[in-house]
């Protein structure tokens, strides 16, 4: 398909795609599960807990519980349980370990000054997983059952949750676990939610992180599976980054699969444009993840009378706007992440920084506004707060 700017064909591809608005697909029926709640007979004492959460970095630390819930065709979702953290017993003809049907999502409970706990937005995180399922052909888990199983596991797990700008990760996945080794739609399948205490993605915080277009690899093409979070895309993306890494740089940035120009994401974050006008362009939805945090960056902005666009942006675009000073920022963003401002991007064309590689204060201000919301510091204007605890 021919795609320009002149005739945004790129910008409609984005009208099909999976969105976190309320999904009336299949499967998005009410539907809650009692969960049985077992505590771990050995939990973690509270001197290695606490030890543990001095300097958590990211993923690499976990909570004493997991949630988890069971799909078959005969009993549908079932099984419901919290209960101690524990490895799964994997047959090795596994339809997951062989196909690679799974998805998974990313959110996090933060821990307000009055001792409360507050997720952010876990419905549409509930939402975007179904939408994985459908394009995966996974069975569809209620929203409800998503939401419970998440709530219950912040709530066991609550000591996890480190103070002052950590917060708790919450990882829910799906894996296919018929054992059956024909190329089909798993009739079998483990829901589960674990739970992992975090610091900052990137050492050293919210500092400019350094970019490498990749141009021997794409992420994701129309029709394909960038718009969901399976973790395939996350494997396929792993060489692009390891490249960047060579180059010196944090991050990988990928173009369009068609024309290899068009600004799509980052191997696990959203991109945003800031330019001289005030106004934010993010490239549109249709082969790029569907961003909850890039989706609040959005409503936030307009609240406060920024423009917003989302359109194609190309690589060609985003060098020029930094030479000339059109383009002030650049930042990337996701839920690990927040938000990250880009000081410098690197290619086999050469390098350039942004507004001199410093982080900028739009990017900054947004941060601020967004993290303030999640922690309960500040109002809360699109109820995107759910209280646990
Ligand atoms: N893009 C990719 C590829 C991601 O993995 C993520 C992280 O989840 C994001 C964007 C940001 O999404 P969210 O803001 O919902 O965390
Ligand atoms: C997230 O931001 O939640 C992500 O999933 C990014 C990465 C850790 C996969």
């Amino acid at each position: 398909m021919a795609v320009s700017l002149d005739n945004p064909a790129r910008n409609l591809a984005s009208r099909s795609a999976p969105d976190i608005a309320p999904a009336s697909a299949a499967g998005s029926k009410a539907m809650s599960l009692q969960f049985e709640i077992t505590p771990a007979a050995n939990p973690t004492s509270e001197k290695d807990r606490a030890a543990r959460l001095v300097d958590p970095g990211f993923g690499r630390i976990f909570t004493d519980h997991m949630a988890i819930v069971r799909y078959n065709q005969a009993k549908g979702w079932h099984d419901a349980r919290v209960e101690s953290r524990a490895n799964f017993p994997l047959d090795p003809a596994l339809a997951v370990l062989h196909y690679a049907q799974e998805i998974f999502e990313g959110l996090k409970a933060y821990k307000r000054d009055d001792g409360g706990v507050n997720l952010f937005r876990p419905d549409a995180n509930a939402r975007r997983f179904q939408s994985s399922a459908d394009r995966m052909a996974m069975a569809q888990l209620p929203e409800p059952v998503f939401i419970e199983a998440v709530e219950q596991l912040v709530r066991i797990d609550s000591a996890w949750i480190p103070g002052g700008e950590g917060s708790l990760y919450l990882r829910p996945f799906m894996i296919a676990s018929e054992v059956f080794l024909g190329v089909k739609p798993s009739a079998e399948y483990i829901f589960a939610v674990i739970a992992s205490p975090v610091g900052s993605y990137f050492k050293g915080g919210p500092a400019p992180v350094s970019i490498w277009v990749s141009e021997n690899y794409t992420r994701a093409a129309i029709g394909g599976t960038g718009a969901v979070k399976c973790g395939g895309n996350y494997a396929a993306s792993l060489r692009a980054q390891a490249e960047a890494i060579e180059h010196g740089c944090d991050q990988v940035v990928f173009l369009d699969a068609v024309e290899r120009r068009y600004v799509e994401e980052l191997g696990g974050m959203n991109v945003f444009f800031v330019f001289d006008d005030g106004s934010l362009l993010t490239p549109p939805l249709g082969t790029i993840l569907p961003g909850i945090t890039r989706d609040s960056i959005i409503a936030l902005a307009k609240d406060s009378g920024t423009r917003v666009r989302e359109e194609a942006y190309t690589i060609e675009q985003w060098r020029a706007g930094a030479a000339s000073g059109k383009l002030k920022e650049a930042f990337a963003c996701g839920t690990a992440a927040v938000i990250s401002p880009i000081g410098k991007v690197c290619s086999t064309s050469g390098d350039f920084l942004i507004s001199g590689g410093a982080a900028g204060p739009v990017a900054m201000g947004l941060r601020k506004k967004l993290v303030e919301i999640q922690y309960g510091r500040a109002a809360d204007p699109h109820n995107w707060i759910r209280k646990v605890l």
